[in-house]
């Protein structure tokens, strides 16, 4: 008889938006002439930009034509879009990546999910709380988190940092070591982030203790102020001790598109073990790569006229966020994030449960967003909004928050 992968069944519910989608659907369905806007899951609206559209057209031409015709992709990504990216996001500015750290994927999700692989089973993760679901819930699948306490929601062999207002959402070096840390800068859920220099302090921890950063900057284009870090490897250092994980998801709008890349420097090491080889085996045996045609539009998001157009993308959305935040301190909520990323993190109002806010948000004013504690206990008495959404639904939500 065949035997299941029982730390599946540790998984307390469902993915949070997957939750979430099935109770907004639930509603629209009971209440069909209600008009729901939805600020939930950071999923894109605005149509990609006309140079990436052109570099696919250009693209699918190809594949039609027995010489310019493309099959498996390289194991690591094509050239033309690793040499794209070492030169734009990391020579640019100052950092030392080459083009062969960098492997081409299919989005920062899978990578975030599947980067735990090339790790023993007995590293202890550290995450910050609240955090994106799929840095543990990938660990708990691969049986790494211990015991879940129903009371507390916490898994009991991960090591959580609070980012709360309390703390300015800026994690603190943990009482216990940990293995392997995750950051994600600017922040998903909190919408915040921390200085070069606080960065700088984590880089340094994380090589005294022996520790590796997972560092997730999937809203990188969004920084808005001067001393935040656009890449960990602007920090001295971080080449012996950091991954970083970008996505196109964010800054050019590739939900629906898929990719992402992961950067894992040479002289990152465990003893005299590369993790650069070990994430080329398992890019090389579990992946085929990233579509011809996407790569080639991830290419021209890096021409002069594509960071242009996406440029423009990134403050229409950053508009968006700032009417967000605008209008619910008018309405004197508290509100945090929204400078250097896409999400405004509330307090909910008059000591609601962030599902209770939820409920609240939808049944009152028909706008989803996503309950701070489906990101960790430390979310709690918290909610997000994106700034994804339309400008005009943007602003009719916030119109509808601000009535109630
Ligand atoms: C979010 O809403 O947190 C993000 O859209 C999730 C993701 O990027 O996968």
């Amino acid at each position: 008889m065949f035997k299941i992968n029982e730390n599946y069944q540790k998984l307390p519910g469902s993915y949070l938006f997957s939750g979430i989608a099935k109770k907004v659907s639930a509603f629209t369905q009971a209440n069909p002439d209600r008009e729901v806007i939805r600020l939930g899951i950071g999923d894109v609206t605005q149509p990609l930009v006309p140079t990436v559209i052109e570099a696919m057209h250009r693209a699918v031409d190809e594949m039609g034509k027995a010489e310019t015709f493309h099959g498996y992709a390289p194991d690591l990504g094509y050239e033309f879009l690793r040499n794209a990216i070492a030169a734009n996001d990391y020579a640019a500015r100052g950092c030392n990546i080459a083009p062969d750290e960098i492997f081409v994927s299919d989005g920062a999700k899978s990578d975030s999910a599947n980067i735990q692989e090339i790790f023993g089973a007995d590293n202890k993760i550290a995450v910050c709380d609240p955090v994106y679901p799929v840095y543990v819930d990938s660990n708990v699948m691969s049986g790494r988190t211990g015991v879940y306490n129903t009371e507390t929601e916490t898994w009991s062999d991960v090591i959580y940092m609070p980012c709360t207002m309390e703390n300015g959402f800026v994690p603190e070096f943990p009482k216990e070591t940990p293995d392997m840390i995750y950051l994600c800068l600017p922040n998903n859920p909190t919408g915040t982030t921390i200085t070069k220099a606080q960065l700088q302090e984590w880089v340094d921890y994380a090589n005294k203790v022996g520790a590796v950063i997972i560092y997730d900057g999937a809203y990188e284009a969004y920084i808005s102020e001067e001393d935040v870090a656009h890449s960990i490897y602007e920090c001295q250092g971080a080449r012996t001790c950091a991954i970083e994980l970008k996505s196109f998801s964010k800054n050019a709008g590739f939900t629906g598109v898929r990719l992402g890349y992961a950067v894992v420097p040479k002289e990152l090491k465990c003893g005299e073990v590369s993790l650069h080889g070990m994430w080329a085996r398992r890019h090389g045996t579990k992946f085929n790569g990233a579509p011809y045609i996407v790569q080639r539009a991830g290419e021209a998001t890096y021409s002069p006229q594509g960071k242009a157009e996406l440029k423009e993308q990134v403050a229409y959305y950053m508009k968006n966020a700032s009417v967000i935040k605008e209008g619910l301190k008018d309405a004197g909520y508290t509100v945090f994030g929204g400078v250097n990323a896409p999400y405004i993190w509330l307090k909910t109002p008059e000591q609601m449960t962030s599902w209770e806010f939820f409920d609240y948000l939808l049944e009152q004013a028909n706008v989803v967003g996503t309950p701070g504690s489906g990101f960790g206990p430390s979310g709690e008495g918290y909610f997000r909004l994106t700034a994804f959404g339309s400008y005009e639904n943007t602003l009719t939500a916030i119109e509808r928050i601000k009535k109630l």
